[in-house]
């Protein structure tokens, strides 16, 4: 069988971050030019997104600019399948399966359901967030995926659907291929401009959209320690070289390691040349993002759906009828 890629990504806010972007799709889109037979599938995670954002028009928005960005960043829409899970009622009712067949207290040590607990009172929360890696499993399990390249705040949620794959395969006999995580060590937690994980939710990101002055408003915010332009700095101790790594050749990299641990490099040089190199990065994508138009998206989701719906539907219907629910 075809080898098959798949990821996703919420719409929670106005864009992306570059946390999002080289922890998950970067990866993703490395893999569409290295596996040239396989087949790959990204989607918009709105019903994910709706733990969080119950504003219809504000869902919409977010949802049509990360499919624009999809667009922007490189990936090729004849080379993937870009599609939206809300219009295929398969992932809703393989949650619904998969939710019966786990038990609570597998969600309680989920990291999505601790976060969420930690920030707010746990009789607040909703349903949706408690069992969010259910769904993200159904996500993952009805197209039978190979590999998932996420972050490593995900690796524990690919871990829950290999279990529940596994579960449902020894219950039933074979139905699903038992997925694996794909994270690269090299950026699988992007730190933010506080040093801690680049996230919305701690608004210490850098966006994929940022302009030329919140891109060096937010570059001259990033967190340093008091050492004097003449000490050596260990770069891998550096927030700004690590978040300015991102954006460089491997030759780059090299001689910038070089130039912090020599001494003589000042913060405030070391935040310009990360600036400059972020910014020569991020232009053509804010460029080519700028110039599509919401019909193109919503166009090319059309045209994807009839065959993921197919694949989705066939998946299910196997389901149904193993678990007892077909009748005919
Ligand atoms: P989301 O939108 O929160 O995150 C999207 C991807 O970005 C990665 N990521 C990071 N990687 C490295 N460093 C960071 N600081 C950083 N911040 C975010 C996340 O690990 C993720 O890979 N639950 C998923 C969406 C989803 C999904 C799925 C993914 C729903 N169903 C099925 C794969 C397969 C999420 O975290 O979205």
């Amino acid at each position: 069988m075809t080898k098959r890629i798949l990821t996703g990504l919420k719409p929670t806010g106005e864009q992306l971050h570059i946390g999002n972007y080289f922890g998950a799709i970067k990866p993703f889109i490395d893999l569409t030019h290295t596996e040239k037979d396989a087949e790959f599938f990204l989607f918009l995670a709105n019903m994910h997104g709706f733990t969080q954002l119950h504003d219809p028009k504000t869902l919409k928005e977010y949802s049509l600019t990360i499919l624009k960005l999809y667009l922007a960043i490189g990936i090729n829409p004849n080379k993937v399948f870009i599609y939206n899970p809300a219009e295929i009622p398969a992932h809703a009712q393989l949650n619904r399966v998969l939710s019966c067949l786990t038990i609570m207290g597998t969600m309680e040590r989920m990291h999505s359901y601790k976060d969420a607990l930690a920030k707010g009172k746990a009789g607040e929360l909703s349903v949706g967030t408690f069992n969010y890696p259910v769904l993200m499993a159904a996500d993952i399990l009805l197209y039978d995926a190979d590999l998932v390249p996420v972050g490593q705040d995900q690796k524990q949620h690919v871990e829950y659907a290999r279990d529940i794959a596994e579960k449902f395969n020894r219950q039933y006999g074979e139905t699903f291929k038992v997925p694996h995580p794909l994270i690269n060590r090299e950026v699988a937690t992007i730190t933010g401009l506080d040093g801690r994980k680049m996230s919305k939710s701690y608004n210490n990101y850098i966006g994929l959209l940022d302009d030329e002055k919140t891109l060096l408003k937010k570059v001259k915010q990033i967190a340093t320690d008091t050492k004097t332009v003449e000490e050596s700095k260990n770069p891998d101790e550096c927030n700004v070289y690590k978040i300015g790594k991102l954006f460089l050749t491997p030759e780059e990299d090299q001689a910038r390691r070089k130039k912090y641990l020599a001494g003589g490099l000042s913060y405030k040089e070391a935040k310009e040349y990360t600036f400059e190199k972020m910014r020569n990065y991020l232009a053509p994508i804010q460029k080519k993002y700028h110039a599509i138009s919401d019909e193109e998206v919503i166009h090319m989701l059309a045209k994807n759906t009839s065959h993921i719906q197919e694949i989705a539907q066939k998946k299910i219907t196997e389901v149904y009828k193993k678990i007892g629910f077909t009748l005919s």
